[in-house]
């Protein structure tokens, strides 16, 4: 462990993002995390203070921080702004998503889950080559979208799940396609991490799912998962599948990594129909704080932050509105800084 104090970009976002990071900050200064905090706006929250979703100052910031704890940002639907979060990834080439979702709170339909989901974060069906033929009067008559996905990013992507696996102690990887229809998109990326798997042979262990089979064995046996390695819409919805197994979406953290810069976040997203009500769960946001630290060596306070979430949940009892309990995010987050500083 350093003293050595970290700039970082601070991004409270859209809807519940400012409760929830606000809870953040309460935590990660009863633990005197080094972070230098530089604030700035994306989304909505760009939208009205800046007039862009992405503002220059935003992503000047990220460039010299190479780090940033973001809360959700708005994305309309089906019109309107692209959303700032794939720009975000795009603009760092933050190739990596990695989603660990762990049980906290025994007693739930699935007790002991333990799996990481990473997820390719650039390329994909997620690249947004999209657009309508007209036909006679409806201007929508055909819709027509395209996927990429590169042997490069392919081969990144497994190895750094492969990787991940190694250092992090992870028994097996699955590889996660469906290259059974999709024979091009979704074979190349199961061909080349075919390929990477071969370098870790009697260390980490390989597997192969199709992505609807994995959506369903995911439900009646999880713990035969470990790390899972997926392009990234199948990647997008399994992690929220995963999300939903320890306890739904106020649970899961998520990292996006690039070689340059790594991006904090909570899986889900601004959630409108809480917010402002001072209900929201701050966990997954904070359990992203706490991978955050782990990225730049403090894994001490890392751990420290997640005992402080544990003992508040299971030891206090003290529980939001998502997880069947009756406490605000304040009293959540009273509780969780309580444990921090005495425990
Ligand atoms: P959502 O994740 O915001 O909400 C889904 C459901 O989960 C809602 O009922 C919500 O109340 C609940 N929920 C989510 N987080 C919660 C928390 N921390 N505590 C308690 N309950 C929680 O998904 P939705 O409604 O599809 O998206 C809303 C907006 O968020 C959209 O504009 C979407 O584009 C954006 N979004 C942003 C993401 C990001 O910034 N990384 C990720 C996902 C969605």
């Amino acid at each position: 462990m350093t003293s050595q104090k970290h700039p970082a970009t601070l991004i409270p976002g859209d809807g519940i993002g400012p409760e929830i990071v606000d809870a953040t900050l309460r935590a990660l200064d009863a633990l005197g995390a080094p972070f230098e905090w530089e604030t700035c706006v994306a989304g909505m929250a760009g939208v009205k203070d800046a007039g862009d979703p992405l503002p220059r100052a935003t992503l000047d910031s990220i460039h010299r921080t190479q780090l940033a704890l973001k809360g959700p940002l708005e994305t309309p639907i089906g019109g309107g702004y692209r959303s700032s979060n794939v720009r975000l990834r795009q603009e760092f080439k933050l190739f990596a998503n990695v989603r660990p979702a762990r049980t906290l709170i025994p007693g739930g339909r699935f007790e002991n889950i333990d799996i990481v989901l990473v997820r390719e974060n650039l390329e994909g069906l997620y690249v947004g080559f999209e657009h309508y033929i007209p036909i006679g009067s409806d201007e929508h008559a055909v819709a027509i979208g395209s996927g990429v996905n590169t042997r490069v990013g392919s081969r990144r992507i497994a190895e750094f799940a492969y990787d991940y696996a190694e250092k992090n102690g992870r028994k097996k990887v699955t590889i996660v396609h469906k290259a059974n229809i999709m024979k091009a998109l979704t074979g190349i990326f199961l061909e080349t991490s075919r390929e990477v798997s071969k370098g870790y042979e009697g260390r980490v262990a390989t597997d192969e799912r199709i992505v609807d089979a994995c959506a369903m064995q995911l439900v009646l046996n999880p713990w035969q998962f470990d790390v899972i390695v997926t392009t990234n819409l199948f990647g997008d919805i399994l992690s929220d599948e995963i999300a939903g197994l320890i306890g739904g979406l106020g649970m899961a953290p998520g990292a996006n990594i690039g070689q340059h810069a790594a991006i904090f976040e909570a899986v889900h997203g601004s959630a409108p129909d809480i917010a402002g009500k001072g209900v929201a769960n701050p966990i997954a946001l904070m359990l992203a704080a706490a991978m955050m630290l782990d990225h730049v060596g403090h894994r001490e306070l890392a751990g420290r932050l997640r005992a402080g979430i544990d003992g508040a949940l299971n030891l206090d009892g003290v529980r939001t509105r998502d997880l069947g309990g009756k406490a605000d995010t304040k009293t959540l987050t009273d509780a969780i800084v309580a444990r921090i500083k005495n425990g």
